[in-house]
């Protein structure tokens, strides 16, 4: 590391381990000095890579600034190799080892992490630990291997005397390495198979607070004490699959994984944006330009497919919170109308691949006209990325499945976070704020509830697959849903379906429907509750699901979820691909 934190690409290296870091920037903005690894000082003593989020490190960082300690990233991580050089430095006389200093460290940390540690005081030696992220290690032989197992050492934490005898004593049993030439071994530390999978098929999955220490071709385990009942080795296991189902793990499809991760997607969507404790949102990319979209004349939402749904699912809100009138518009629908835009305008690009042509043709009319143009995407670097004057990533992750479904999650949250931004100054709005705010705090487990009724969703599919047609009726904050569910339906399962405003019900659809029409009606209960019961006499319903219950703005957000997953199970029983439907692109790039 060079004397900013940048890496220098040039340099030839003479090492044999190595330790890097791909990352969506959480805390602060993605910059050299922001990035991983991070260090304890500019002599590059103790360097750390993170996965996770340090929750306590407002903590630790006070303290550390106390003790004279300078920082140069605005991360959580850089914490980590601060504190284990704080403790390094104050161990007085006792000899302590690389992994009693990470064990010293990690029972100061609270939240979650995967990290990776080096050290110029400990050459060659790699120390490891994970609590809550994920951590594996891939083993590479070209021989043997010694055992297919690795012995838990339960030694640790120990010190001086004590610690340097059990080091000396390390010998072949508790250790793995080839049985021929220890530098025949490579060991690769990875948050996810599919980082390695190139390399070897081999694994070893760490668990919650092993500490792994790999030293002279030789790899160990440590914990602190067992605990009963805890397996007492971590053997090697072969992984058969290629690296698209390593990536699927236990899930069917793409789409069901993606269903699925929406708990933590969501939360990654949030994470260091909202301040729970003082009710503050920041969206770190829009912070500069926020006086300008204030004074602005209206906003425009532009989208396409999913991304114009998350529009229309959050259009109420934003103009009760922004008090600013809000279009929401099909990309092409709105160059074919040759729109007239304002330099006053803000226009919204919203697209998960950040290259949808139409959705970006949208946006370099709308700049041409001289408005501010903002992106949301899930796809950094991407030609809206890049295009739009300032903008923000949803942070939903990789999105495989043609059918959008955890991207539109984020997308929402994304655009209800903005309105909160927007109207953070706003005495009259505290209330309702908060209101949010707290909502959203809950939504991930909110989220898992309505996963938990997958069974029962499933059951209802399993009478619905061979029907043609499923209309999806309902209206206000959950209009959205409707279009979304149908769309979902429609892309996977090609039955026709039909997303309804309720209120439309009497002016043509009802025509539609006789004994024989599957209709999904969505009511929550908001403000369109008791017309939507009168409507439809619910005691009728033939199924009914039951949905936790939520702010009405973020109710679209679960009651989503039992589409994606009923558009999923009917197209498995319809025996279709989910993940590429025919005719059907993830990212269509023409016109
Ligand atoms: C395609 C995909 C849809 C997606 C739409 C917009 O039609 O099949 O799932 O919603 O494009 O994509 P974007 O990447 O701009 O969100």
């Amino acid at each position: 590391l060079s004397e900013n934190n940048a890496i220098d690409f040039e340099a030839e290296l003479d090492t044999h381990f190595g330790i890097a870091h791909t990352r969506w920037a959480t805390h602060g903005e993605p910059s050299p000095v922001n990035s991983h690894p991070h260090r304890s000082d500019k002599n590059n003593e103790f360097v750390v890579i993170h996965n996770g989020i340090i929750t306590n490190y407002k903590e630790l960082r006070k303290y550390l600034v106390s003790k004279g300690y300078e920082f140069e990233s605005e991360t959580d991580t850089e914490v980590i190799p601060k504190l284990i050089k704080y403790l390094y430095d104050n161990r007085e006389n006792e000899y302590v080892s690389f992994s009693t200093l990470v064990e010293r460290v990690i029972k100061q940390l609270e939240g979650a992490f995967a990290l990776v540690f080096k050290s110029i005081h400990f050459p060659g030696e790699a120390v490891a630990t994970r609590r809550g992220s994920p951590l594996l290690i891939g083993v590479r032989c070209q021989y043997e291997l010694s055992t297919e197992q690795i012995p838990v050492q339960y030694n640790c934490g120990k010190t001086n005397e004590q610690e340097k005898n059990l080091l000396n004593r390390r010998g072949s049993t508790n250790a793995l390495h080839s049985v021929h030439d220890r530098l025949a071994v490579e060991f690769y530390l990875a948050s996810d198979a599919s980082a390695i999978i190139e390399h070897t098929n081999k694994v070893i999955y760490l668990e919650d607070d092993d500490v792994a220490v790999v030293m002279e071709g030789k790899l160990y385990v440590h914990r602190i004490k067992r605990k009963a009942g805890e397996d007492p080795v971590r053997v090697i296991q072969t992984l058969q699959m290629e690296l698209q189902q390593i990536m699927k793990g236990n899930f069917k499809a793409f789409m069901q994984k993606e269903i699925f991760e929406q708990p933590e997607s969501v939360v990654n969507t949030m994470r260091g944006r909202i301040c729970f404790d003082s009710n503050t949102v920041i969206l770190g990319g829009l912070s500069d330009h926020l006086k300008e979209i204030k004074r602005c004349r209206r906003l425009i939402l532009i989208g396409c497919g999913t991304s114009y749904h998350a529009g229309v699912a959050t259009r109420q809100i934003l103009e009760e919170l922004t008090e600013l009138p809000v279009m929401v518009e099909l990309a092409s629908d709105f160059l074919d109308r040759i729109t007239p835009v304002f330099r006053d305008d803000v226009c919204f690009f919203i697209s998960q691949s950040g290259e949808t042509a139409d959705t970006l043709m949208a946006l370099r009319y709308c700049k041409q006209r001289g408005a501010l143009t903002v992106g949301v995407t899930n796809t950094v670097g991407s030609s809206i990325c890049r295009e739009t004057d300032c903008g923000v990533h949803i942070n939903a992750g990789p999105e495989v499945g043609v059918a959008s479904t955890k991207a539109y999650t984020s997308q929402f949250v994304s655009l209800i976070m903005f309105a909160l931004m927007m109207s953070e100054d706003r005495l009259s709005m505290q209330q309702r704020r908060l209101e949010i705010i707290n909502g959203l705090k809950k939504l991930p487990e909110l989220i898992k509830e309505v996963l938990a009724l997958d069974d029962q969703i499933k059951s209802i599919a399993d009478e619905l697959y061979h029907q043609r047609s499923l209309l999806v009726m309902g209206r206000g904050y959950n209009y959205a849903t409707c279009l979304e569910g149908a769309l979902k339906i429609k892309e996977i399962t090609y039955m026709h379906s039909e997303g309804i405003m309720a209120g439309e019900l009497k002016h043509g659809p009802l025509a539609l429907i006789d004994k024989h029409m599957p209709v999904i009606m969505i009511i929550m209960r908001d403000a369109c509750y008791k017309k939507l019961i009168y409507a439809t006499i619910s005691k009728m319903a033939y199924k009914t699901i039951e949905l936790p219950q939520t702010v009405d703005c973020l109710q679209g957000i679960l009651s989503v979820i039992p589409l994606q997953l009923i558009s999923f199970h009917l197209a498995v029983l319809r025996g279709y691909d989910v993940d590429y439907p025919r005719n059907l692109a993830k990212s269509v790039t023409v016109e």
